[in-house]
């Protein structure tokens, strides 16, 4: 069997008194699609910003095609791709330059056609000169998609990518996820949306409070519910965690 696209072993993260994550232990393999929920503050974006170099783990280590985060970051940080959860790029410059300027970063060779086609594959074409503080809520985000592509990531992580992209963008958001995928991409999603997880999915990660409640395929934990709605077993599973069942 392939060795897993990312390995994380139990991982800690705190920030001063507060545990962000807690003894995480989680494997994701090459070509899935791997969909993380949790609450708002579960730890969702710390787990990933601790896999892609924004954060460091206080313990445990994570592995990216078996590259040390910590230890071979240079290589595992051209492995992955972010779409962080917030907007992240100067608003003065336009989406031709966000891109072009991210290949450099990322340590590739400047590509005009490469950055063409990402702007086409983002219909983000007729805006590809103005300032992207003029683009609307959905095109930001878009803009962050193909930012998060530039170098080709082999592990791509979308937290929140579809939070305010409107039901006609979202679901070719969903097509364009499903693409990367076909072409060999892995993908790791957060999303409050838990249809897009249930739409998406091969497998399903539950956290809360920076421990990981469940992972399992999407087919099988909807077949061990009898076909409930995921959004039904999520809830179900927070407040349990959490002590909060009351019938
Ligand atoms: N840089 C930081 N410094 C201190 N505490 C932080 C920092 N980043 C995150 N936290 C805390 O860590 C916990 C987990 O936050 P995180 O952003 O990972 O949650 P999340 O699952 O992504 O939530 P959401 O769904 O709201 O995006 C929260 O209690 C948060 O306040
Ligand atoms: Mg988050």
């Amino acid at each position: 069997m392939k060795p897993p696209v990312l390995r994380c072993s139990h991982v800690t993260k705190r920030y001063g008194n507060l545990t962000a994550l807690e003894d995480l232990s989680l494997e994701v393999y090459e070509g899935e699609i791997f969909a993380l929920l949790g609450p708002n503050g579960a730890g969702k974006s710390t787990l990933i910003h601790c896999i892609t170099g924004l954060a460091k783990q206080t313990e445990g280590t994570i592995e990216v095609l078996g590259f040390d985060t910590l230890r071979d970051f240079r290589t595992t940080r051209r492995l992955v791709g972010l779409v962080p959860q917030e907007i992240n790029y100067d608003p003065f410059f336009t989406p031709m330059e966000i891109l072009m300027i991210q290949m450099g970063l990322m340590g590739v060779e400047p590509d005009r056609e490469r950055v063409e086609s990402l702007l086409r594959t983002f219909a983000l074409d007729e805006k590809r000169d103005a300032y992207t503080r003029t683009l609307s809520g959905g095109m930001k985000r878009r803009l962050l998609v193909a930012k998060s592509l530039v170098h080709r990531p082999r592990l791509l992580f979308l937290d929140e990518p579809s939070a305010g992209v409107d039901v006609e963008l979202r679901r070719e958001l969903w097509q364009e996820v499903k693409d990367l995928r076909a072409a060999g991409t892995t993908i790791v999603l957060t999303t409050h949306y838990i249809e897009e997880a249930e739409q998406l999915a091969d497998r399903i990660g539950i956290i809360n409070k920076g421990e990981l409640l469940l992972v399992e395929g999407r087919d099988s934990l909807l077949e061990r519910h009898n076909g409930r709605p995921l959004e039904d077993i999520f809830v179900e599973l927070i407040r349990r965690a959490d002590g909060r069942y009351v019938t």
